[in-house]
């Protein structure tokens, strides 16, 4: 099934998905309460805490402090995730060990992009369950979505996802607080001035960020990207909204109103097509260098890893980029992993092979690299990802099917951490 990058699965009711498994009423007591013991027990397992290192530094610079003019956002009902089953229903129970478990023993965190309404889908549900440990919202805490107005801000589908993360004992990257995409009709037409600009983004920070860290500040939003794609192919800065309407300080600011808003967040700056040692990434080790030699509050650099397997870089290059960005104190992750299988002229079974390889790859280099310490895919079933919507042709550039069953890639991703 091809989705539109953004759009929303028209009926995702109980009732649908029921008739859409076929699960009867009677199958589904059963499953519920099946879940509920799985779920005590996930909750009753450490966090992988162990993948997040302690807080950044104190800053030696003096940060300017903007007035902020919204007050701290209350806590907005959230929708109450209940305790879901853990496998597929109907289906034989996966002989491999789950993902997270192996991945633990790394202390790596591993985890996928999710939208709310997936999670109320108790496939999808116990299979997130069974192989991850974290999650990122593929769009919930974009500024079209989080800050559709410039007064109101809506919490509910980041809500929805921090909260089930916090239920089931997931954490979650926050993405992403900075970028030049998916702004509002109200910032794409805003007549406001830089200093104006300064305070909205101030204010933005300030609120998401000081949501998310919540009264307990539990650390289940242990990282954010603060500053999303801001380099050029060739290593410029990016010409973006943040760059013509602040200057090229935006990326500085960010930081420090990020780190201001919650001191314990891991801060980092993602960008993708920098993976390897190109132009770009070059780019972005100066950029994150300078910030490092700065003061700026940043902690690592998140490698998007959008790709396919005529581009994806060699590990040797991987290995050698993540090692600089190690140099300079910065933590690693690959963010948003997805291989594209559709150009290559082969059966399925060798491109998903060629794929495994491209996994396989990435996997190792992190593995190399003392400072990798998350794995991200950008979504976790073929069914949902955004890239037969994006580039019109049907792909699989996921771990799991469109059935949620798992791929070579997924054996090999496996494989390497054993
Ligand atoms: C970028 C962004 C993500 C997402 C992907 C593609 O990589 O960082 O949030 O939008 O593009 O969907």
């Amino acid at each position: 099934m091809s989705t539109d990058k953004y759009s929303r699965p028209r009926d995702h009711s109980l009732a649908a998905i029921l008739a859409a498994l076929g699960i009867d009423l009677l199958l589904l007591c059963l499953i519920l309460i099946a879940g509920i013991s799985r779920a005590i027990m996930i909750s009753s397992l450490p966090l992988t805490s162990s993948a997040t290192p302690a807080a950044i530094p104190t800053l030696t610079t003096v940060i300017k402090v903007y007035p902020t003019a919204f007050p701290p956002a209350a806590p907005t009902t959230t929708v109450p995730v209940t305790a879901l089953p853990t496998e597929p229903a109907a289906s034989t129970p996966d002989p491999r060990p789950p993902l997270r478990v192996l991945a633990d023993q790394h202390g790596l965190l591993v985890g996928v992009a999710v939208a709310p309404w997936w999670l109320e889908d108790p496939q999808y549900a116990g299979l997130l369950l069974r192989e991850f440990n974290a999650i990122t919202p593929e769009n919930a805490m974009k500024w079209d979505t989080i800050h559709p107005e410039p007064d109101r801000y809506d919490f509910s589908q980041g809500d929805t996802i921090v909260e089930f993360a916090r239920h089931n004992g997931l954490k979650v990257r926050g993405h992403t607080l900075v970028w030049g995409n998916q702004l509002p009709q109200w910032m794409l037409e805003g007549k406001y001035t830089r200093e104006q600009w300064i305070q909205i983004l101030h204010d933005h920070i300030t609120t998401v960020v000081g949501h998310y860290r919540g009264a307990n500040n539990d650390h289940t939003v242990f990282a954010w990207d603060v500053v999303n794609e801001s380099v050029s192919k060739e290593g410029a800065l990016f010409d973006n909204f943040w760059l013509q309407k602040i200057g090229p300080e935006y990326i500085t600011l960010a930081f420090q109103f990020a780190h201001e808003a919650d001191p314990d967040a891991l801060l980092f700056y993602n960008d993708n097509g920098g993976e390897g040692l190109n132009p770009k990434s070059q780019g972005i080790y100066n950029l994150v260098q300078g910030l490092v030699k700065s003061g700026v509050p940043i902690n690592g650099v998140g490698l998007q890893m959008h790709t396919d397997t005529a581009v994806a870089p060699p590990e040797a290059e991987l290995v050698a980029n993540m090692k600089r960005l190690t140099d300079l104190g910065l933590q690693v992750q690959i963010t948003e992993m997805d291989v594209r299988v559709q150009y290559i002229n082969k059966s399925l079974s060798e491109k998903l092979q060629d794929q495994a390889g491209i996994y396989r790859r990435v996997m190792s280099a992190c593995l190399q690299s003392p400072n990798c310490t998350g794995f991200f895919t950008w979504g976790l079933t073929d069914r949902f990802s955004w890239i037969p919507g994006y580039t019109g042709k049907p792909d699989a550039p996921l771990l799991f099917d469109e059935n949620y069953q798992p791929k070579p890639a997924l054996d090999a991703i496996l494989e390497v951490l054993k």
